[in-house]
Formats: C-alpha cells, structure tokens, sequence
C-alpha cells in the first residue's frame, strides 16, 4: 500500500537523542502504551521511530496520512482477485497480527473514522475490532502505536480531540541546540563541522523569523540539504539559496529580505 514500508533488522537508523526521547519510547513500548510524537517538519520525528523499531527489532509499519486516508485504508478491504474476493489486511490489522510497530505520519491529516479505530487499540483494551470480517484482534506484546503532528500548521479543523490526545504518551520535538544540530548535520551531509556551524547559525536566524513573515523554520532536513550541495562542491550562497531560502517561501519580497539577512551573517 502507499505510504508504507517494512523495516527489519538490528542496524539502527543513525539518531542523536535530543533529550530522553528515547528512554520515553521504550518506556512506552514496555509498558504497551501509545507514544504521540509532536513537531515541526524535517525535525527527526520519522528518523527517531525507525532508529527505536530497529533497536527494539519490531518490523515497523509506516502510513502517511492524507486528508482521503480512512479506517478501511487501515484495516483491509475485500478485493477482487482472479475473480475471487478476497480479504486483504492494511497496515494497521498486519502490524497488530505480528506484533509491530504502527507509525502514523501526520495523524491529524486522517478521516475522521480513523479515531474511531485507533480509540479501542491505543486504551487498556489494546483491541482492533474489524467489522468487515467479523474479527476482533487483541494486539499482542510488541504491538505499539506511534503517530506524529505537527501543532504549528494551526488548523483549528484538523486536530486531535481530547479523547484521542489524551490516549498517548507525548512527547515535543522541537529544532535541536546547535550542539546537537551540527553533528547531525555533519554526519548526515559529509561536510566539516566548521561549515555546518556556519549553516546551522544562519538556519537559527532564519527560525527567529518564524511567525513574522514565515509560516515555518528552516527545518534541519533542509540543513543537511544545504551541506550536502556543498559538500559535492556547490558554492555556499547558491547552496543555501537553493536548500534554505528558496523553499521556505513563495513570496519573492520575503525571500530578498531573507538572502539580505544571510548576506549579513555568512558575509
Ligand atoms: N536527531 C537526529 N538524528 C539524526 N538525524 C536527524 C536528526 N534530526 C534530524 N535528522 C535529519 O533530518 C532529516 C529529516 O528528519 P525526519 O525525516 O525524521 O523529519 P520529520 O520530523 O519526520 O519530518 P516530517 O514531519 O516532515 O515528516 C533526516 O533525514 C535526518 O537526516
Ligand atoms: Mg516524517
């Protein structure tokens, strides 16, 4: 199905801990409680789940949720098959049968029946009733359900009720400190710690911007952009141009201004 994609393995994905995000995760997991992950885009919300599912060593099911995504894209659906029906599982129903971890991106995004199906699965109940079939799963022990937001696009239609909300564990992502940010970006990027200082100072004084004329931050993918066109021998100006300004706004007055404002950091 879209949007999904299994991994296995013990080679965890690299992630550098920002704070204890990750003793909260595998709290969560112990304890088969539902973890909810909020923050702005490109922070490491999908990089943390992928790192936590490989050091965990459960299969990871990933669905990206889009404002058409329902609860039978979830569960399964009957499908005609060599002239037969024929019940086919969707990622939600695969990941409680073999115990692994659901990750929904951008849950908010979601139909509003999908609630209705995450409610009996993400309470003590842990429990995936599938109407269709006349099935009713109990999620076995290594079954955990991680969904991700991000609060900052303040759509008063699309966010999560109470009664869903208050069925996770949260926890916030928000840009990293510099000496968290640097090394990420190094590693990711290949380009010496030196420069990357330089780029993430210039995104830092771009995020100040965030509110007035930017509706959001750089985010830190677009970092490792940027590093990545210098690091294969792009000119700066031009890299940063093409990775951190170009795509944080359409509005040729706001960009001039944000070109002015690297001009005078970078110099
Ligand atoms: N703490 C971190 N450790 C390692 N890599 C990181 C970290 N934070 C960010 N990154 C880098 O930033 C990139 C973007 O992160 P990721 O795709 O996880 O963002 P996201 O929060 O899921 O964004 P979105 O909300 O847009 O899906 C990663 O591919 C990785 O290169
Ligand atoms: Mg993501």
């Amino acid at each position: 199905m879209d949007g999904t994609f299994t991994t296995k393995g013990a080679d965890a994905p690299f992630y550098l801990a920002q704070g204890h995000e990750c003793e909260i995760f595998a709290a969560a997991y112990a304890n088969r409680l539902p973890l909810l992950l909020k923050g702005p885009t490109g922070c490491g919300k999908t990089r943390f789940v992928a790192h936590m599912a490989a050091r965990l060593g459960r299969p990871l099911y990933t669905v990206a949720c889009h404002d058409d995504l329902s609860a039978a894209d979830l569960i399964g659906r009957y499908l005609l098959k060599g002239g037969e029906t024929v019940w086919v599982d969707g990622p939600l129903t695969r990941a409680v049968r073999e115990g692994a971890i659901c990750y929904l991106d951008e849950v908010v995004e979601a139909r509003k029946d999908v609630a209705v199906v995450l409610h009996p699965l993400t309470d003590d109940r842990r429990i995936l009733p599938i109407d269709r079939t006349g099935e009713e799963l109990a999620a076995p022990e290594g079954f955990m359900l991680v969904a991700s937001y991000n609060p900052g696009y303040q759509n008063i239609l699309k966010t999560l009720k109470p009664s869903t909300r208050q069925r996770f564990l949260s926890v916030e992502f928000t840009f990293p400190k510099p000496e968290h940010e640097i090394p990420v970006v190094a590693r990711e990027s290949g380009l010496d710690e030196d420069r990357v200082a330089l780029l993430v100072r210039l995104a830092n004084k771009l995020r100040g911007l965030k509110g007035q004329d930017l509706e959001e931050g750089v985010s830190t993918r677009l970092v490792v952009y940027a590093a990545t066109l210098i690091a294969g021998g792009m000119d700066f100006t031009r890299a940063i141009r093409a990775a951190m300004i170009e795509p944080l706004t359409d509005d040729a007055d706001i960009r001039k201004g944000l070109s002015d404002l690297v001009v005078a950091v970078a110099g």
